[in-house]
């Protein structure tokens, strides 16, 4: 029989695995409940990284769980030819959180920004358009892996080794408008893409100046406005929808991440008017949206709004946010906590990648953002005694630290 500890698994991994994750230290995780996850050993730890902004309701939530094996059971997959009930319910359910009126469903992050990027282009081309198609992104921005999204990316060292990156994407300096202003002045473009708060590039909220300016920017040079809410939508900033906080709507949008609370799913959101320049067979995905996907996000989008996930975020965001700067502010390592709801970022002097591996050897899950971030983006479910003890442990492991 195979072993199962987290060294042996690890050891496995490296030998069969493409190495593109780096397992420190080996964590093997098993089983998970709420705002906790267990490891192969038996290890108990307090999860505030929720498979990077995630499981909003927690681990295995029952009502989440009970969906899916219902919909396993019954029927998990059918081609988009056939009309898919749990595919309407979640539509329906997703564009009541926002300024849309209609969603497309991709299987992941990465392909609901294509999808809106491709939508762009061709809403400019429907329109009589059909030279602007420059995409204009933030620097230090994260879209992810795919051709579009990764060039879209504002992060030199994802493009390193995989060039050329798709042609006509540019970079403006994120919450600076002069710079995005510039871009949009040559003409040329068919939409602007940003994370209203920046998550990878480290827990960034925009300016409201910033998107006040830059809706109208993009209005006076006809091009569209595109949120990437996968990591900051969804409730996780105190809001449903990360944009309310700033009263500036986009015209397309993209979800994922939380949507299928752990179920791979995405989507993109937009009007009808935009919407219907994809005509049938313009674009189209084998997987995006089925039965089984979409009966998870009808699930969690419920959750969403009969838990009133959006207000506990903000609450219990501003106790942890209250909480950090006290415990932590006297801290030499710790230059300041920022963020917004429960998608938060401990700047310090140092890397932050080895604080990492710290924290989890100490029972605590989190990830780093940019290079010097420490990032928080838990359940959006926990509780306060939950902070208390993830602060315990953050205080201890940054009081080792020393500062650069
Ligand atoms: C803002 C943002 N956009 C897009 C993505 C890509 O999503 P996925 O990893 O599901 O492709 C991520 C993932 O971290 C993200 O944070």
């Amino acid at each position: 029989m195979k072993t199962m500890t987290n060294a042996d698994l690890a050891q496995r991994a490296k030998e069969i695995l493409v190495p593109t994750y780096s397992h420190t230290p080996p964590i093997a995780l098993v089983r998970g409940k709420g705002a906790r996850v267990w490891d192969v050993e038996g290890r108990q730890y307090l999860d505030f990284l929720a498979g990077i902004a995630v499981c909003g309701a927690g681990h295995c939530h029952p009502a989440i769980v009970e969906a899916i094996q219902r919909q396993a059971a019954e029927l998990m997959h059918v081609s988009n030819i056939f009309l898919i009930p749990p595919q309407i319910e979640a539509a329906e359910r997703l564009v009541a959180l926002s300024f849309a009126e209609q969603a497309f469903f991709s299987n992941s992050g990465a392909e609901a920004v294509e999808g809106s990027l491709k939508l762009a282009r061709r809403w400019q081309w429907a329109n009589g358009h059909p030279d602007r198609t420059a995409i204009i992104a933030a620097q230090d921005s994260f879209h992810g892996r795919t051709y579009g999204a990764v060039t879209a990316t504002g992060t030199p060292k994802y493009h390193e080794g995989f060039g050329p990156m798709l042609p006509g994407v540019r970079h403006a300096k994120f919450n600076d408008l002069a710079s995005f202003e510039a871009e949009l002045e040559k003409g040329d473009v068919a939409a602007v893409i940003v994370e209203p708060v920046q998550g990878e590039g480290g827990i960034i909220p925009a300016t409201q100046k910033f998107l006040e300016g830059l809706r109208a920017a993009c209005d006076r040079a006809g091009a569209l406005l595109i949120y990437d809410e996968i990591q900051c939508g969804l409730g996780r900033t105190g809001k449903n929808c990360a944009y309310q906080h700033f009263g500036v709507a986009p015209d397309i949008m993209t979800h994922a991440k939380a949507l299928g609370n752990g179920f791979p799913v995405g989507a993109f959101v937009t009007t009808k008017a935009i919407a219907s320049v994809l005509t049938p067979g313009s674009h189209a995905t084998t997987y995006g949206g089925n039965p089984l996907a979409t009966a998870a996000a009808a699930a969690f989008l419920k959750l969403l709004v009969e838990e009133n996930l959006a207000e506990r975020a903000a609450k219990t965001g501003e106790f942890l946010m209250g909480l950090l700067r006290d415990e932590l502010g006297d801290l030499p390592v710790v230059r300041g906590v920022r963020g917004l709801g429960l998608m938060i970022g401990i700047d310090t002097t140092t890397e932050s990648a080895p604080i990492v591996p710290r924290c989890a050897e100490r029972g605590l899950l989190l990830a780093r953002a940019g290079k010097t971030v420490v990032r928080l983006v838990p359940p959006l479910i926990i509780t306060e005694d939950d902070c208390r003890e993830a602060v315990g442990i953050l205080r201890n492991v940054l009081s080792e630290v020393k500062g650069d």
